[in-house]
């Protein structure tokens, strides 16, 4: 793919490090891409090490433990101590299951800062349904409890959709209950697993405008007690979002063996080229990397992004949803208004949110997922 990109802007602010693939649980919404990585090809202890130390020379602030479940890894306490020691802000993204005293113990021994915890529903049925794993309710609240005693940072990661779009008032209420600082609430997005299961999670318009006004309210009532985010939903968006901050700005994801990625979903976009951590420095590949450089800044737009006065704002959305659902990677997101394509999603949307409500077929996440082509 020929590009004609400027530099990139400044240093990356964090990375985002997919540990592994490996998780117990079976999210139908996952962020991983369906062609999980195998555990036989993740990367060394050694070699994350050298990544999170050139990443920090290269000015990152900070760098957020992912998976699948990084917990399931062994060295993830070895690996936290490095990135502290390095001075990145350490943040672990977890299902909360699988983490004892005793690793806990170790985390903040290692210098863990903060500790983000998913939660697939407000109350023990609609968890451990939505998560596909029996118990994972209680280990969830012991987690948050080990967190909140070592006098952590504790952040509530609540995905939203269809099936529990009625809980955002108890996810409000839970993560007050567990002592968490901040809570997310954020509505699916739509790639890979969950474009996968989108007809069974799509929620209709009213409900969404619903759960909107209702963490606006609670914003206000909670000032100083909870801090709430919430991601709007893609389909019935007027403006897309600033998908990853814009491609190659903020952020590199790295997969479990070692791809550097500009948003956790390039995979998708047929053609570009991924260098690999395994092979070369980061701070070659956020300068030159082909896939990188590939939407950077403004010069690949087409209209009506090209001449749109919010192209620095949004940068067009998101690459992997316009190639997903307009079949161009270079198109305009068409979660955005003037996306001649806006229209037909957004009653797509509506269509699959009626459409026999609740009685779809879930595909589980898992490794023996056969991948569609
Ligand atoms: Fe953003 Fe492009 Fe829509 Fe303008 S036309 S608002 S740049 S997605
Ligand atoms: Fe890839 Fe949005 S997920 S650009």
């Amino acid at each position: 793919m020929t590009v004609h990109t400027p530099p990139p802007p400044g240093p990356p602010i964090g990375l985002l490090v997919e540990l592994t693939h490996r998780c117990p649980l079976g999210c139908p919404y996952c962020s991983n891409p369906m062609a999980l990585e195998r555990p036989g090809a993740e990367i060394d202890t050694e070699t994350w090490k050298r990544v999170f130390s050139e990443a920090a020379a290269l000015g990152a602030l900070h760098v957020h433990l992912s998976g699948g479940e990084p917990t399931a890894r062994r060295d993830i306490a070895e690996i936290t101590r490095h990135a502290s020691q390095c001075g990145l802000y350490t943040n672990l993204i977890t299902s909360g299951i699988g983490v004892g005293q005793k690793l806990m113990d170790e985390l903040v021994q290692a210098g863990l800062d903060h500790a983000q915890l998913s939660f697939q529903g407000a109350d023990k049925e609609t968890n451990d349904r939505l998560g596909h794993y029996d118990g994972s309710w209680e280990r969830k609240r012991a987690f948050a409890a080990m967190v909140t005693r070592a006098g952590l940072p504790l952040t509530i990661n609540a995905v939203i959709h269809r099936v529990n779009l009625h809980q955002v008032s108890a996810f409000i209420d839970l993560a007050i209950e567990l002592g968490a600082r901040r809570l997310e609430v954020a509505h699916t997005q739509y790639y890979g697993w969950a474009l996968a299961n989108r007809a069974a999670l799509m929620p209709p318009r009213k409900a969404v405008e619903e759960s909107i006004a209702l963490v606006e309210e609670a914003r206000k009532r909670l000032e100083g007690k909870l801090v709430i985010d919430m991601v709007i939903p893609d389909y019935y968006a007027r403006y897309p979002k600033p998908c990853a901050g814009g491609w190659g700005r903020l952020a590199i994801n790295v997969s479990p063996s070692g791809k550097a990625l500009p948003c956790h979903a390039a995979e998708s976009i047929p053609g570009l080229e991924f260098w690999n951590v395994r092979d070369r420095s980061l701070s070659d590949i956020w300068r030159d990397s082909p896939a990188f450089r590939a939407f950077r800044g403004t010069d690949w737009m087409q209209e009506p992004c090209r001449s749109c006065e919010r192209r620095e704002i949004d940068w067009g959305g998101c690459r992997c949803q316009a190639l997903a659902l307009v079949g161009d990677a270079r198109a305009t997101d068409p979660a955005c208004h003037k996306s001649p394509h806006h229209a037909r999603i957004a009653a797509l949307a509506a269509a699959e949110a009626e459409a026999n409500a609740g009685g779809e077929a879930i595909r589980w996440r898992s490794f023996k997922q056969k991948v569609e082509a």
